[in-house]
């Protein structure tokens, strides 16, 4: 059965488009399949954090009726599947964003998640993309201007029937002035599911157009996309260490199997 899941925040630019593309990969690493869909029409960013800007096909194409949806989808070179929206005006300005959720529909049975990256505020688009979803995964900042944004997400979502899984904290720096995790579920009412720190791997990867669990999968922001998506499928996931990656502390198996050449 195919989960349509929206990653949504009330305050922009607190990592959404970041989370739907990593989460993606992280849930791609542990065996899903997952299609990342740009929900964000009025202001889509996939195609640009992923560097395919001029592109055959789009979400708008599915929405005008041109194409199915099915026929809309791009690998990256990452490995991850996703349905870029078209960043052309008009595009945005002809295509029917009520029809969202039949579109979506269309993707029922061929895969086993959609990541829904969609645009922030409360706007109509905003709310049109949130309740097209089956249910809602909430991305925030640690402060009070982002919490207070989510807070009236969840509401709408709530408000159309759609479950909010619960909330990621993202570009957590662990200094003094953030709102902690007990704080945050406190005020959204919500559990935190995981915590990503604030990394400027996060930067160079979106310079190279790349997922950072794919181009830097040991950075500290890829293993917690990892423990996210391990935590969401109820596995474990044990990170190796750096020092055990580049072989200085390497398990006794591995030392003594490299002593007889292996
Ligand atoms: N954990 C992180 N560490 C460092 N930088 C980050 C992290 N998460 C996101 N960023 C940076 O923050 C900026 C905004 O991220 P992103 O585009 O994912 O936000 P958004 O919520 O999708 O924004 P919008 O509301 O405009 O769609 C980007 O430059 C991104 O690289
Ligand atoms: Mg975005």
């Amino acid at each position: 059965m195919t989960k349509i899941i929206a990653i949504a925040s009330g305050k922009g630019g607190v990592g959404k488009t970041t989370t739907a593309i990593n989460l993606g990969c992280a849930l791609s690493h542990f065996g899903k399949d997952v299609v990342v869909v740009d929900g964000n029409i009025a202001t889509p960013h996939i195609a640009l954090h992923l560097g395919s800007v001029k592109l055959e096909s789009t979400l708008n194409d599915a929405l005008l009726g041109k194409k199915s949806i099915t026929n809309t989808a791009y690998l990256h070179p990452s490995g991850l599947r996703v349905i870029p929206a078209s960043i052309a005006l008009k595009d945005y300005q002809q295509c029917g964003l009520e029809k969202l959720r039949n579109v979506l529909l269309d993707l029922i049975g061929t895969t086993e998640i959609v990541l829904l990256d969609i645009g922030a505020g409360a706007n109509k688009e905003t709310v049109n993309a949130l309740h097209a979803a089956d249910e809602v995964l909430i991305i925030t900042t640690p402060d009070t201007l982002a919490v207070g944004d989510a807070i009236k997400t969840i509401a709408i979502a709530e408000e159309g029937s759609i479950p909010v899984m619960g909330a990621v904290l993202n570009r957590v720096t662990n200094d003094r002035g953030e709102l902690s995790q007990k704080n945050v579920e406190a005020l959204l009412g919500k559990p935190v599911l995981g915590i990503i720190p604030d990394d400027h791997h996060v930067r160079r990867a979106l310079t190279m157009k790349q997922p950072i669990v794919h181009s830097h999968p040991e950075a500290p922001a890829a293993i917690a996309y990892k423990k996210l998506a391990a935590f969401l499928l109820g596995q474990q996931y044990e990170p190796f260490s750096p020092s055990k990656e580049d072989g200085k502390e390497k398990g006794v198996v591995m030392q003594l199997l490299e002593k007889f050449g292996f």
